[in-house]
This record gives C-alpha cells, structure tokens and sequence, in this order.
C-alpha cells in the first residue's frame, strides 16, 4: 500500500528552508472566528516545523466563497488568535499575488486565498505566485482537498516533493479506519438535510456497515419511499425510486425513525410562529412538519448504538439551531461522547454536525476523531479521489 510522505519522514528537509503551509482557515464569517477547531488542530504541524528549524512557515487558507475581495472574509482576526497560541508575533500579507512575507517573522498568515479568482480556477499563474512564498510544499488542509483550487491542486508542479501536515496524515488515518476497515459491529448514524449530497457516502458505508441510522429531514424521503405520511415534512422527490431501493436492499439494517418531534409551520425564529408536538407513530399528519426524532426513536436508538464498538456520525437528526428540535441530536451526542471510555471508537463528520457539539458543549477530545472536513471527509469516504491529497508524494510502506 502507497502512503503519504509526511513531514514527520523527513524533518530535515526545513532545515533553514520557508515552509509554505496550505491549511483549512474556513472559520471567519463577519468578520469574526466562528470556531477555533480548525485553526488550533494545525498547531502541532506549525509547531513541528519551526522545531525541525524552519526559517519561516507561512500559512495559506481561503474563507466564505468570496467572487473578490470582501472584508468581512478577511483572515486578519486569525493572526491575533495564532500570535496568542504560538506565543510569538504571526505576520500577515495582504496583496498576496505581490506582496512579500515579512522578514522578522517565523509564522506568516496569507489573506484569504479566495479574494484572487486564480485560487478557485486552479490557475498555475497563481499557484506559482504562491510557491514564492514556500521553498517547500505542505498541505495540512484536508478540509478543502476535495477542490481543485491552486492552493491544492495546481501548485503541486512547481514543488519536486509535497508533504502531508500532521493533522492531514491524522485525518486519512483515522477516515480510512472507517472507510476500509471498521470495528465490528460498525454502525452509521446519519442525518442533516440533503439526501443526493450522501448517497455516495451512503452507498459506501452501507457495505461495511452492520446498522444504518437515518435521520433528520434526511429520513423524510425514505419514509414518504416507504409509503408512510410525512405530512409537510421535506422531501427529496426526485430521490424516492433511489430511496426505494436502498430501502429494499438494505432493509435489515436501516433504522428509520418511529416518531417525530413535529411543528405547524416552517420554523422560521426559533420558538416563535408555530406549536410543536409529538407524533405517537412513524406517520405526521398533514400540515405538521417533522423537526426532530422523538423520545421512542431516541431510546430505540440508543440501546441498538450501544452494542457499537465503532460509529460513523454525520449530520444533526433534527433542527438542532432550535432548542425545540435539538432533543435527539443532543441526546445522541451525548451518548456517543461517552463510548471512548469503554473502547468504542465514535468518528464524527460534518460541518454541522461538529458545530451542533460544540453548541452543547461536549467536548471534542470525548470522541475518538473529530474531522474537519465536511464534503472532504464525505467524499473520502465515498471512495472518491481528492485532488489535494493525489499531489502528495508517495512512499512505499
Ligand atoms: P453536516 O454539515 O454535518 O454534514 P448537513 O449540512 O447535512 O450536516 O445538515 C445540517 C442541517 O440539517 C442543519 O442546519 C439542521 O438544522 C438541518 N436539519 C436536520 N434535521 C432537520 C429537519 N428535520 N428539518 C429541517 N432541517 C433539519
Ligand atoms: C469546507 O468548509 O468544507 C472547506 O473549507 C471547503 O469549502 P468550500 O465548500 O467553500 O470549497
Ligand atoms: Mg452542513
């Protein structure tokens, strides 16, 4: 099996050398950080490099889907929060097509990547603008390997080796433990809203997996498949016939829900504009929107995840944002986070679904891995080949 050269193989490679870091920084909305995760889960790669003797490691992210330059995507609030964790002054370049990295400073932070249009057209021009600022090439962004951006994909050519980061080896390590060789019994819990985004990482992990759990407005489309009301629940219908068939083929192992959390109305404010109640069976009646999964389905759930030793989780069960609705998804976390103490492993995947932890406070070191990656990870473990983790160099196991 070919395995990624990381920079844990070769430390000496940065001896003196500026090291150019692609990291995932997809945190700053507003103007502000919405989330440190991605930011502090670099640190031992930045860390490691100035040990080994780096002259400088300049760190490359994009935020936001930005057409150009928009302030309020700016990376700036990231320096002051990596200048407090590393304990030195982090340096910042602004014109990146042009500008030059500060000389007095070990680490620097690149402006948002996607304020140029070259990043997002994986254009080599750009790409080589940024391979100025890196004798040497790494790529601690598995979060955003599965775009063909120049950060990621066209730089590749202007680098004879290119190195995976600490938390990129992390993350193919562990989301490959999934993806080829679960624990048994492996159970998949999944959720969120979009079916046709999963059915590709559906279609995988049934395989492997011994139970499958779907829920949140995911579960709509495969009971209204079923033939069961859903009332004005979301549905997929252009996904039924799919839904169907999965249902036919797989029916011993998916776990649908028994019943529902349900509202009058499309929540549009939290708590305002709608009754809420429970459903005493699988069905919602007419006018009744499903929003989260009720107390059987939690406790059904619940004694079936239990018999686990690992679990795959992606996407809330319900409209967790609202405290109406986050019942079951906070339940289940819940649960979850305490399996490491008896040996269960529980990997977690999702941008909302990570967000929905630290909403309820549950710390993330309770799991056995948390990814950053949203549609990376999915994508990872659909089988799929991600641009930027096909440029890394090789080596032979
Ligand atoms: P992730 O980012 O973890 O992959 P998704 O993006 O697929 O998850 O889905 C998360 C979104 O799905 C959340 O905003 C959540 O509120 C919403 N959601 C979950 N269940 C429901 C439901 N029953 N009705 C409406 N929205 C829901
Ligand atoms: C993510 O948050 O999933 C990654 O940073 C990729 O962002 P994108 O979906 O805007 O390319
Ligand atoms: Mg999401």
């Amino acid at each position: 099996m070919t395995k990624l050269l990381t920079i844990k193989d070769e430390p000496e490679a940065f001896k003196g050398k500026s090291v150019f870091v692609r990291v995932d920084y997809n945190v700053v909305k507003n103007g502000e950080i919405q989330d440190t995760y991605r930011i502090d889960r670099t640190l031992p790669t930045i860390r490691f490099l100035l040990e080994a003797g780096a002259k400088q490691v300049v760190l490359a992210s994009h935020s936001g889907r930005p057409k150009d330059r928009d302030e309020s995507l700016s990376l700036r609030p990231i320096v002051q929060h990596l200048s407090e964790k590393l304990s030195e002054e982090v340096g910042f370049v602004e014109d990146v097509p042009n500008g030059t990295a500060p000389e007095d400073r070990r680490v620097i932070l690149l402006e948002n990547l996607r304020f140029w249009k070259g990043e997002k057209d994986d254009d080599p021009k750009f790409a080589e603008a940024l391979s100025r600022f890196g004798d040497e090439y790494v790529n601690d962004a598995f979060g955003v390997s599965h775009r063909k951006n120049a950060s990621v994909s066209a730089i590749a050519q202007f680098y004879t080796k290119r190195y995976a980061g600490l938390l990129l080896a992390e993350e193919v390590e562990k989301l490959s433990e999934v993806r080829d060789n679960p624990d048994k019994p492996f159970h998949v819990l999944f959720g969120g809203a979009k079916v046709r985004d999963k059915i590709p990482v559906l279609e995988a992990l049934v395989q492997k997996a011994d139970r499958i759990f779907i829920g949140g407005a995911m579960a709509y489309t495969f009971l209204k498949a079923k033939g069961v009301d859903v009332g004005n629940s979301i549905v997929d219908n252009d996904r039924l016939e799919w839904a169907k068939e999965f249902l036919n083929h797989y029916k011993s192992k998916v776990y649908l829900p028994k019943d529902h959390v349900c509202a009058t109305a499309e929540v549009e404010k939290c708590g305002d504009g709608y009754e809420v109640r429970d459903t005493q069976d699988e069905r919602i009646e007419d006018g009744w929107i499903g929003y989260d999964i009720g107390w059987n389905t939690i406790k059904t759930w619940k004694d079936a995840l239990k018999e686990a030793n690992m679990v795959f989780w992606n996407g809330p069960v319900g409209y967790y944002e609202c405290e109406d609705f986050e019942c079951g998804t906070k339940l289940l976390a819940i649960l979850l986070s305490g399996f490491k103490d008896d040996g269960k492993k529980v990997v977690v995947g999702g941008g909302d679904t990570v967000a929905a932890l630290s909403r309820f406070s549950i710390p993330y070191e309770d799991f056995h891995f948390v990814s950053t990656g949203g549609g990376a990870a999915l994508d990872f473990l659909a089988g799929k080949h991600l641009p930027g983790l096909e440029i890394i160099t090789k080596k032979e196991a």
